[in-house]
């Protein structure tokens, strides 16, 4: 290998993508030449003393991006025509190539989201194959949505003396009887303590975090968060120019006093999952909450609480927020996506009553409003029963389903699993034993037909090695049992 690598295992920024970065710079510069062969991913790994993983996942990128190609049985070569030409120099007939562009400078938030643009590939599974089993997390059971009251509800509300309601509104916050519903249920349900005042409809929780973000964060600021942890989050902290923290969990939760490694820093905000701690299902003890509560009262550092599937619980009585118990250093973060339907886009924020302002006037310049229609129509749906049936009917499903994951697993491949996060709301956590790298399980997954997720996405510092998370709220329960018997078989 004639070029040199620099990684840094301090930065925030995984393995993988530096290692793109530093591909595609030389590419880039030339020191790469067009047609030049690449070390093997094995070669390289050992050469920097790195996974094998690591290295598949960068080539992996840079060959989506069409920086390289592979030649079947011949290795990874760099492309003869790089993706950067195409944009710079290409005319339509091909001929005369045209003078390159000036690059187009981006703000240091543009950079920083294709910093923070990095995936670590899910699996090698076509999606489009209509016989794939997917474990990936995220959807609930989208054929159970009750489409029957929605579309009633939606006829309801589109009439022509429903004028104003297509107007701008002059409440950014969002619809008045929406958020008195919200306010209502989190008091009752979840012992936020609220009006609906503070609370802020939103594009679900992902856009809770980057106003939240947005009016908190100066670029060089520190944003503790836990260790696993939801990547959008990741993503939107590091998009801001935030440098993050990881605060590792066990199987109470963040562990609060590993806050004081960082004792020299002052942490700006921190970002929590306590229901159900996002991977690990972990939930957080009382006296984790209170630890996390005096913390941020000494230091200053606000907490973000997502709070996004708490619903779903299936054993014990529902734990009360987070923010149920504090003195105004929380913010609150939900989102229908898991109880209803991510493609609703809408979330909410409870804010204390001093950031009201500042988060309106945030929603307000980024979008104006949230659709109007859409949150009737929920206001609806919630005042007059249809989401609170809906939880009940949807819990009981996912209670079973669970189980039937579990008992597939223990009975497919005993002492080959341990379970890890069965108080998860809606995916478990697992640790697989087998002498197979992560990469090839997956593999050999999605040759039997099977996507499975790897954890290693969601840590940023330790890899998580053998472990992976199953979403299995969308899969009926025979799929679930076929899912995990082909992936007995892809173990061996
Ligand atoms: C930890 C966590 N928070 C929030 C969300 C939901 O995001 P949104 O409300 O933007 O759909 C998810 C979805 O996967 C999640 O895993």
């Amino acid at each position: 290998m004639d070029f040199t690598i620099a990684l840094d295992n301090h930065s925030t920024l995984p393995l993988h993508r530096q290692l793109y970065e530093e591909l595609r710079r030389l590419i880039l510069s030339g020191k790469l030449q067009p047609g030049g062969r690449l070390p093997s991913t094995r070669g390289l790994a050992k050469s920097l003393g790195i996974s094998r993983a690591t290295v598949t996942q960068s080539y992996e990128q840079l060959l989506s991006e069409g920086y390289l190609q592979t030649v079947t049985g011949s290795g990874t070569f760099v492309c003869s025509q790089l993706p950067d030409d195409l944009l710079s120099t290409s005319l339509p007939d091909g001929n005369t190539p045209m003078p390159a562009q000036p690059l187009v400078q981006l703000s240091s938030y543009g950079n920083n989201l294709l910093k923070t643009d990095y995936l670590v590939p899910l699996s090698n599974a076509e999606s489009s194959n209509q016989n794939l089993i997917s474990f990936r997390y995220g959807a609930p059971a989208l054929d159970e949505i009750p489409l029957k009251q929605w579309r009633q509800l939606l006829s309801r509300h589109c009439r022509v003396t429903n004028r104003e309601m297509f107007d701008y509104t002059n409440d950014t916050r969002g619809y008045l009887p929406l958020r008195e519903a919200i306010a209502r249920y989190l008091v009752q349900s979840r012992a936020v303590q609220c009006e609906a005042d503070q609370v802020i409809i939103v594009n679900g929780s992902q856009q809770a975090i980057e106003l939240v973000t947005r009016i908190l964060i100066e670029r060089g600021d520190k944003v503790a968060l836990e260790n696993p942890s939801y990547l959008d989050a990741q993503r939107i902290f590091l998009s801001n120019g935030a440098k993050l923290l990881p605060v590792p969990v066990d199987e109470s939760g963040i562990i609060v006093k590993r806050l004081l490694d960082y004792s020299t820093a002052t942490i700006k905000l921190i970002y929590v999952t306590p229901s159900h701690q996002f991977p690990t299902g972990a939930v957080m003890s009382l006296s984790r909450r209170v630890e996390l509560l005096a913390w941020a009262t000494q230091t200053g550092a606000m907490i973000i609480e997502d709070d996004y599937d708490s619903e779903f619980r299936y054993t014990g009585r529902p734990i009360p927020a987070l923010q149920g118990l504090d003195q105004g250093k929380v913010i609150y973060v939900g989102t229908f996506s898991k109880v209803l339907f991510p493609g609703l886009r809408i979330g909410y924020l409870v804010v204390p009553k001093s950031l009201v302002s500042v988060v309106a006037h945030a929603k307000r310049l980024t979008d104006r409003q949230s659709p109007m229609l859409e949150q009737q129509v929920l206001t609806d749906f919630i005042n007059e029963g249809d989401l609170e049936r809906h939880i009940r009917r949807m819990r009981k499903l996912y209670d079973q389903r669970r189980q039937v994951l579990i008992q597939a697993l223990q009975e497919k491949l005993g002492d080959r699993v341990t379970i890890l996060g069965e108080n998860a709301g809606i995916h478990l956590m697992v640790r697989l034993h087998t002498n197979l790298s992560d990469e090839d399980v997956i593999t050999s997954a999605a040759q039997m037909g099977v996507e499975l997720v790897t954890a290693q996405r969601y840590y940023l510092e330790g890899n998580g090695t053998s472990e992976f998370v199953l979403g299995y709220s969308n899969l009926s329960e025979e799929k679930i049992q076929e899912g995990v018997y082909r992936l007995a078989q892809a173990l061996g």
